[in-house]
């Protein structure tokens, strides 16, 4: 019974502590064995005895608790110690991703226009004839409907050729006024260097009651949107023709690559074409039955800003996954 506590306190380790536990207050322990003297005690000393036991092993216990604690603790010290993470070490381990050029490029246009107040809106890629070409004026057998190769489904559902009849159904859905881009995937039968079966637009629209809105707000907002996304080029408004759209016009900025000079991405001619806008055709608002309204609308293919942004040679590249080229976007 002597040493006990020297024992406790020179257990070094929780293990040690454990096999001095096993022999202090084990079943067939130090303790253990001092209370089966119990019974050859006489009488009258029972008491005293099994009080001074009861004491004896109650500050033994708190020792030996405080002793597990100390171990606890150094353990746990120990552990922190040998699992320490150097957060400044370098490691190759693991690729890291990132993200599409073409998803970057559609952040980057969404990112301006949300930051002016416009909603974000989106609709089916399986349309009707009525969303992708009658409500935008174009007719049946309208000469205009040449300029898209549409995929067409037996039951005359179509995919989608532009992003524009998401204009349809945003106003058949919701009264002026409206501020809405519509980004997206659109389909059309084409293949080669700057053509490819899906690839996205983004469409937008302004309606607002009475005359507010005019081809000089168009103008304004396209230009500042090309400057955000390009720099300081020069923007070309050119007069051109949309059924959907009068009067229309294409722009265009000065060559990224030559400055304007003339090269061959250019075509020599120091322009390059960026998007398609104009003022809303009365016939759309018609279809959709607004009156006493206008509006100014957009559309432009995210392929070609990420073409000229990355400096992208040929645009099937950019849909064949090679990890190659996605490697230079990280
Ligand atoms: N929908 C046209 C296209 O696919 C792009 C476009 C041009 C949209 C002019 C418009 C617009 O809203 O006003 O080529």
């Amino acid at each position: 019974m002597e040493n006990l506590e020297a024992k406790i306190d020179g257990a070094s380790s929780l293990e040690e502590l454990e096999k001095v536990r096993v022999e202090i207050f084990g079943k067939k322990g130090v303790l253990a064995a001092e209370f089966a003297k119990l019974k050859d005690v006489p009488g009258p000393e029972k008491k005293a005895f099994a009080e001074g036991l009861n004491k004896k092993k109650a500050a033994l216990q708190e020792r030996f608790d405080a002793r597990k604690r100390e171990l606890e603790a150094l353990e746990l010290e120990r552990k922190m110690r040998s699992e320490a993470l150097d957060m400044t070490l370098f490691s190759n381990l693991g690729e890291k991703g990132a993200l599409h050029p073409v998803r970057e490029t559609m952040d980057r246009i969404i990112d301006y226009f949300v930051a002016l107040n416009f909603a974000v809106e989106s609709g089916p890629m399986v349309e009707d004839d009525f969303h992708n070409f009658e409500a935008l004026n174009l007719p049946k057998h309208h000469p205009a409907r040449d300029m898209q190769d549409t995929f067409y489904f037996a039951d005359g559902t179509l995919l989608r050729t532009h992003t524009s009849p998401v204009q349809i159904r945003t106003m058949m859905r919701q009264k002026p006024p409206i501020r809405i881009i519509a980004p997206g995937a659109v389909f059309r039968r084409d293949y080669d260097l700057t053509h490819t079966p899906m690839f996205h637009q983004v469409e937008g629209l302004v309606v607002e009651e009475g005359e507010k809105v005019s081809f000089a707000s168009l103008k304004w907002i396209l230009t500042d949107f090309l400057h955000y996304m390009f720099g300081e080029v020069e923007v070309r408004f050119r007069p051109s023709f949309f059924p959907f759209t009068e009067p229309s016009a294409e722009v265009d900025i000065s060559c990224i690559f030559c400055g304007g000079e003339g090269c061959r991405v250019c075509s020599h001619t120091g322009w390059l074409e960026v998007l398609g806008c104009g003022v809303v055709d009365p016939n759309v608002f018609k279809a959709v039955g607004y009156e006493g309204v206008s509006g100014y609308a957009f559309g432009l293919g995210v392929e070609r800003f990420a073409m000229l942004l990355h400096r992208i040679p040929d645009l099937r590249s950019l849909f064949e996954g090679d990890i190659r080229l996605l490697e230079q976007f990280r």
